[in-house]
Order: C-alpha cells, then structure tokens, then sequence
C-alpha cells in the first residue's frame, strides 16, 4: 500500500508542477490578462488543493518506505525532501496565492512579474528535484536501470 500511494503521489506532484509551470508561461506569453487571472485561480484552486497533499502523501510515504533502506540513492532523495518541501511551502504556494489575487484584482504590474520570475525559477529547481526524485525511485524499484559506469551501491 504505501509503495502504492508512492508511486502514484510521487508522479501526480511532478505532474502537476509542470502542468502549473507550463500553462503559466503559455498564458503569460499568449494569454489575454482574463486568461492569465483564470489559469492563476486554477493554479490556486483546485491545483494546489491535489498539489499540496500529494506531496504531504509523497513525503510521509517516502519516509516510511526509507527506513526500511540505506544506500546512496535513498539518503539523496531524504536530502531533497526537505528542500523541495521548504521551497513549495514558502516560496511556489505564496508566489501563487498573491499572483492569484493580483490577476484577480487587475492590478498586473512591475510586482506582479517579479513575483512571477521568482515562481517560475522555484518551480523549475522544485520540477528537477523531483525528477531526481522520480529516477532513483524508479531505479530503487528496479523499474528503471541504473547508470553502469557510476554504480549505486544500492540494494534492490
Ligand atoms: C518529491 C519527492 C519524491 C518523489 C517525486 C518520489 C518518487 C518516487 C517514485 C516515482 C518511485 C518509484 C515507485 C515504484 O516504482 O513503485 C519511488 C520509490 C521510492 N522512494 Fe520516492 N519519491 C520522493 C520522495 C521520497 C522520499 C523523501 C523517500 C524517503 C527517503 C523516498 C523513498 C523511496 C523508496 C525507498 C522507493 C523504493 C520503493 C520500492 O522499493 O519499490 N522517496 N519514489
């Protein structure tokens, strides 16, 4: 069960990192500024809402299937843990909540962009440690193989 909710956590998070990273930059470079207040209220809600807990749900599984293994693999993916957790809960959710309100209120301006920037960057050093995450998840699991000329000295 918790390899189960791991799994599926552990991709849906990435999932929807891109997915907000993504329409943000396609609404900010074509959008009209309704579409841009739109896909920020989206992003608020229900984005953050499956976000959020997916990755509570990732964390809390994770921790739990890690006390059972050691190696190289898993201690770099504890490490990460925290970071990507630190930069989603006080950089990426506030950035979205004020960008949201500012969209909403029509006031998008020199603040609204910088904040904007400043989303955009967490969330693309949040999208690559995840994706480390994701491989040696992956590589743990045996889905995925390892890289032959480093080795891991990982257990599978
Ligand atoms: C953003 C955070 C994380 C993401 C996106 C992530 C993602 C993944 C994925 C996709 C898998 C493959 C699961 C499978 O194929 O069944 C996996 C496996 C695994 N993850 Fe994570 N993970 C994260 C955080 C953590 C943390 C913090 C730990 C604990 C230290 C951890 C420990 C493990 C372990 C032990 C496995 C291997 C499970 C097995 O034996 O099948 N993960 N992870």
């Amino acid at each position: 069960m918790p390899k189960r909710v791991h799994l599926i956590a552990g991709i849906l998070g990435p999932l929807c990192l891109i997915l907000f990273f993504g329409s943000t930059l396609l609404v900010e470079l074509f959008g009209s500024h309704a579409s841009v207040a739109q896909v920020k209220s989206w992003i608020v809600f229900p984005g953050l809402w499956i976000m959020i807990p997916a990755m509570a749900a990732v964390g809390g599984s994770g921790t739990f299937l890690g006390k059972s293994r050691k190696g190289r693999l898993v201690d770099a993916k504890k490490k990460r843990m925290p970071l990507i957790a630190a930069n989603g809960l006080l950089v990426l959710v506030p950035c979205a909540i004020f960008l949201n309100r500012w969209a909403a209120a029509g006031s998008v301006d020199t603040t609204f962009y910088l904040v904007q920037a400043v989303e955009l960057i967490a969330g693309a050093i949040n999208f690559v440690l995840m994706g480390l995450n994701v491989r040696d998840g992956l590589r743990m699991a045996g889905r995925l193989r390892k890289s032959p000329a480093r080795g891991t000295g990982e257990k599978c």
